[in-house]
């Protein structure tokens, strides 16, 4: 049965150029793709929020160690998509792998990774596009920028949250191409300012500022990485796009892990000097990097960091967004959804109506859920994806260990099973209520396959 699961996966790899999606992203695409994923919401936000709280200045310490939960994962994700080069990043893996049940499970859970971050993240950029245009006298109107359920006595909707979820979602239908190219110029933008932000930071750094290095203990180093793992997800956004790469056996892993790798040591250096620039204490604010600026009295380029974090948090949604219409595209492909979500425009060649439902959900979301309720549980769900990716790994190797594979994930088990632990880990640091929304999903998830995919599945079919 797995072979018959196997085939199938790898047939609609090589007709998918033919009669479906079309294969236009190279290596450097696909790198500029994880960058345009991975850099936005955590480093502008959340660093200055982790340090302050749960890390103080040793928030770098907490980098490294989520990343290298991430670079664990990274490399089994590396060997599955070189693997199985089709769309649907660890469903598709899960499918042809574990069986159906499991790549339902994994597919339902990366829901909460991708259409969950889009939201969240269209929060953190709508509060960036306020306080910029603040700064120059425009000032919107509050209950047009707080969902109700933020803020009952005053919100009422996040409107531009959705606006922009909206005008992305239609970017998408037009095209891969055209987005990639789109998302090339947000990246270029938005690491042009982390670079600039490094620069003139290393001048102004003040080491007393470090001498109290672990004022939260390794417990804080800890919590504080479990926050800002929302900093790397979207590394493996890279695998959801394999059907479109050109050539994806070689180009996918270099992908993955080359924007793994770039955003790691930007966010360790832009980690040390922010806490270098200003005290610890000083940096539980939304917008983390402009304050570090203003400290360093250079206040005309405030605004511009601030357009920066928009245009990177802009390329985050675009990807992330993307990637969940591609995941539900292979799912209905397996009939485990309705057909709509597997069709295919015929002159733009996207999946232009799971594209559509996809982004009006997230929209939805966006304007009237508030943004903690959402980044937790993105995290969690997506440390789970990587705890099934890491075994399903190690399943693989057991199972099929003549299969070619175009990229080998190193020191099979040790390494995949590291990336168990040290994922589950940081899944332990999240609070039980968190927990608790992931199991209900989970348990929603169980109902719609036993009530419809079960019924309807391809598998069954054949
Ligand atoms: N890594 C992405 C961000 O930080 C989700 O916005």
């Amino acid at each position: 049965m797995i072979e018959q699961l196997f085939r199938r996966k790898t047939i609609e790899a090589l007709t998918s150029n033919e009669n479906g999606l079309k294969k236009t992203l190279s290596a450097r695409d696909l790198t500029i793709l994880g960058v345009g994923a991975i850099i936005g919401a955590g480093i502008f936000v959340l660093t200055g929020i982790a340090a302050a709280k749960y890390a103080g200045p040793a928030i770098v310490l907490s980098f490294v160690l989520a990343g290298i939960a991430c670079a664990l994962a990274a490399l089994c994700y590396s060997e599955l998509a070189a693997m199985i080069p089709v769309s649907g990043s660890a469903y598709s893996y899960a499918y042809a792998t574990m069986g159906e049940l499991m790549a339902w499970v994994i597919g339902w859970d990366l829901i909460l990774e991708y259409a969950l971050a889009s939201s969240t993240v269209a929060i953190g950029w709508s509060g960036y596009l306020n306080s910029f245009l603040d700064n120059i006298g425009l000032h919107l109107p509050h209950y047009l920028t707080t969902a109700y359920l933020a803020d009952p006595a005053q919100g009422f909707i996040n409107l531009p949250a959705v606006i922009i979820i909206l005008l992305l979602t239609g970017l998408l239908i037009l095209g891969i191409r055209q987005s990639a190219i789109f998302n090339a110029v947000m990246v270029f933008i938005k690491l042009a300012v982390i670079v600039v932000f490094i620069t003139v930071g290393l001048g102004n750094i003040d080491t007393a500022n470090w001498s109290d290095f672990t004022p939260f203990g390794f417990g804080g180093v800890l919590t504080g990485a479990g926050v800002i793992f929302f900093a790397y997800i979207g590394f493996d956004a890279v695998s959801t796009a394999a059907q479109e790469a050109i050539n994806p056996e070689q180009d996918v892993p270099k992908g993955i892990i080359g924007s793994l790798l770039i955003c790691t040591v930007l966010y360790i250096l832009v980690a040390g000097i922010l806490t270098g620039v200003v005290s610890y204490t000083e940096l539980n604010v939304a917008a983390p990097i402009a304050l570090a600026i203003d400290h360093m009295g250079l206040n005309w380029l405030s605004p511009i960091v601030k357009l920066g974090a928009i245009t990177g948090l802009t390329s985050v949604m675009l990807v992330l967004l993307m990637g969940q219409s591609r995941i539900f595209y292979s799912m209905a492909q397996d009939r485990l959804l309705p057909g709509v979500f597997a069709n295919i425009h015929p002159h733009y060649q996207t999946p232009h109506w799971s594209t559509l439902i996809v982004g009006s959900a997230v929209a939805l979301l966006a304007g009237f859920m508030p943004i903690e309720k959402l980044g937790e549980l993105v995290s969690i769900g997506t440390l789970f994806a990587f705890v099934l990716v890491c075994g399903g790994v190690i399943v693989l190797r057991k199972t099929h260990p003549d299969m070619p594979r175009h990229f080998r994930c190193p020191a099979v088990p040790v390494l995949p099973l590291a990336g168990i632990v040290v994922c589950l880990a940081l899944m332990a640091g999240l609070p039980l209520d968190t927990w608790i929304r992931l199991l209900v999903w989970l348990l929603i998830g169980f109902l719609i396959y036993f009530g419809y995919g079960k019924q309807h599945s391809l598998l069954r079919s054949e």
